[in-house]
């Protein structure tokens, strides 16, 4: 018995942070994948020969409680998702982990994966929205809106917030990542806004104007219309870094690729991490972002989700 599933990690466009909080928020997946394979073992579980261990695969272990497996196994991942750089290495293994050991226990499908992968990054992770892991499982491009929509998928609530999934076409694009080289956990960040948010009523406003940005962003996507979805992000940008989670080395990346883009932003939680840039030039602007001290990926957009290898 064996099983070898592989899924996507992701790009935020629109509305990191304030979709914790309900509002609308628009992600991409990308061309950058994780790997889980699962094989039954004779003895222990073991994590790329190693047993597995709670502080080192926390998602691991947490995705092994959604199933009822009792054999030992031995679980192979590998991931070309650079981990801590806001491009959902998290999610991306969780998402592949379950797929595996959904197929092993016979039982597998899309909603299901989705909600439960939801569910181990909260547990790990503390608060979190599902766009990381809805995105990695549908693959394309997901929004994530109050109301239900064209195109709707599934909606997942959690303590009082309700998240409506909706698959997405986007336009053809092109878009470079800049991976700052800091890593950044997104636990104590997310944790970091909340404590704005709960005490200061401008942190409110903020997530209620990074939630038009996205409506407006979407319209703007629908439209094909780069030089709007541009401005957007680099709105969506100054929100952001008000809201605390930027980095100088993010700075220093926005603020050169946007030279050669329609619009440059973080992605994902900051703090470091990446941002990343919608242009016509993704070579200049790798060029800028690798002279910048930062590691420039060119990713494709036609992201598949979840699948077999
Ligand atoms: C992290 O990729 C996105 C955040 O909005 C957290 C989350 O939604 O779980 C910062």
């Amino acid at each position: 018995m064996k099983a070898n599933y592989s899924a996507p990690g992701k790009v935020i466009l629109f509305g990191e942070h304030a979709v914790v909080y309900g509002e609308p928020a628009i992600a991409v997946a990308v061309d950058k994948r994780t790997t889980c394979k699962v094989v039954q073992a004779e003895e222990e579980t073991t994590v790329n020969g190693y047993p597995i261990d709670k502080d080192y695969h926390s998602y691991i272990l947490e995705a092994l409680r959604c199933v009822d497996i009792d054999s030992p196994l031995k679980i192979v991942t590998k991931s070309d998702v650079p981990s801590g750089a806001g491009m959902g290495s998290s999610a991306a293994v969780t998402v592949a982990t379950l797929a595996s050991l959904h197929h092993i226990s016979g039982d597998l499908k899309e909603e299901r994966l989705a909600r439960e992968a939801f569910n181990v990054e909260w547990t790990v992770q503390g608060s979190a929205s599902p766009i990381d892991t809805s995105t990695s499982t549908h693959g394309n491009a997901v929004m994530l809106s109050k109301d239900k929509e064209e195109d709707f998928l599934w909606s997942i609530s959690r303590e009082g917030k309700e998240w409506n999934i909706h698959h997405r076409d986007i336009p053809e694009m092109q878009m470079v990542i800049g991976d700052t080289g800091v890593h950044a956990r997104t636990g104590p960040l997310v944790d970091k806004v909340r404590r704005f948010y709960m005490n200061n009523n401008f942190a409110k406003e903020i997530i209620e104007e990074i939630g038009n940005i996205v409506i407006e962003g979407s319209k703007a996507l629908a439209g094909e219309n780069l030089e709007r979805v541009g401005e957007l992000m680099d709105r969506n940008h100054e929100l952001l870094t008000i809201l605390g989670v930027s980095h100088p080395k993010l700075e220093r990346l926005v603020k050169g690729a946007r030279k050669y883009s329609y619009g440059a932003k973080l992605t994902g939680a900051g703090g470091g991490g990446s941002m990343v840039a919608v242009t016509d030039d993704p070579e200049k602007v790798a060029r800028v972002i690798k002279r910048r001290g930062g590691t420039p990926y060119i990713i494709d957009t036609t992201g598949e989700g979840v699948s077999e290898n």
